[in-house]
């Protein structure tokens, strides 16, 4: 069976014990946090214990499916990363923890302002590709706001393990009506940039509305994806074929990968 550019609809452990060991060049993992956020189908509500033995299975699966030179992020809160790093510390080789900077409102408490993203690889030898400074990350390219970012060069941001020029959807127009914790693309795309090539398969086995494959398909990787609820996968094929439609306009105009700015699209 061919896993290429397919979203499957199911429950991601079944699903992963049913494919084949060491396709996948680039997984990223955005779970449920146990938070209780309405995902439809999935009941985002577990005692501590049972969330964390959720976790290795899944985890246990998609290290098998990664390839001897693969690739795992996993974004979680804090709180989570600290367990999930002793299970992964076992399996694979800890590369770093970014903090991703996502910005919360005071509610006089101190409030969980970062996550945590973990990256590993499967071994030492691995995809790094060193990005340009001139790829432009963030919302805002005016040179009062850039004057404001606390790093000396945006080159100085790319490769620091607090990524804090990254925003999260929060505009209506932007977030899809069904979904409560859509990703920006953008922080895809730093990520699918940094450690996959052209042609690399792409996995994510909590697809949500589709970001990672979105992002994959834009910048000329292959992907796979797993969403436990048909809606959203609806969702995801939606945003796809939109993405599609971006994706032949650029190469109509020929436009080099670099000068993608995906905060055209969507
Ligand atoms: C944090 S959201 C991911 C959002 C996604 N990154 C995006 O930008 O759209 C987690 C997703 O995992 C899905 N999910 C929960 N349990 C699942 C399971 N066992 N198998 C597959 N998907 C699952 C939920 O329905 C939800 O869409």
């Amino acid at each position: 069976m061919n896993y290429e550019n397919k979203i499957i609809n199911g429950d991601c452990i079944e699903q992963m014990r049913t494919l084949p060991s060491e396709f996948v060049d680039l997984a990223f993992a955005d779970p449920p946090y146990n938070l209780e956020k309405d995902y439809g189908v999935y009941i985002d509500s577990n005692t501590p214990k049972n969330y964390l033995k959720w976790t290795e299975q899944w985890l246990k699966e998609i290290i098998r499916l990664l390839k001897p030179r693969g690739s795992l992020y996993l974004l979680t809160l804090p709180k989570w990363a600290l367990h999930h790093a002793v299970f992964l510390d076992k399996f694979l080789f800890r590369q770093n923890t970014i903090a991703w900077d996502a910005l919360s409102t005071p509610r006089g408490k101190i409030m969980p302002a970062h996550y945590s993203l973990l990256f590993y690889t499967k071994s030492l030898e691995y995809t790094f590709n060193q990005l340009k400074s001139k790829h432009n990350w963030t919302h805002c390219s005016r040179s009062k706001c850039i004057g404001q970012r606390n790093f000396s060069s945006l080159q100085d941001a790319l490769y620091s393990d607090i990524w804090s020029n990254l925003y999260r959807v929060k505009h209506r127009g932007k977030r899809h009506a069904h979904h409560p914790t859509q990703l920006p693309l953008p922080f895809m795309e730093r990520i699918i940039l940094t450690s996959s090539n052209r042609g690399n398969l792409v996995f994510d086995p909590f697809l949500g509305v589709g970001t990672t494959a979105i992002v994959a398909k834009l910048l000329e990787r292959k992907y796979l994806g797993i969403e436990i609820n048909p809606e959203y996968v609806q969702e995801a094929q939606k945003n796809l074929a939109q993405a599609f439609s971006f994706r032949s306009r650029l190469e109509f105009q020929n436009k080099p990968q670099e000068s993608l700015n995906l905060n055209n699209f969507l």
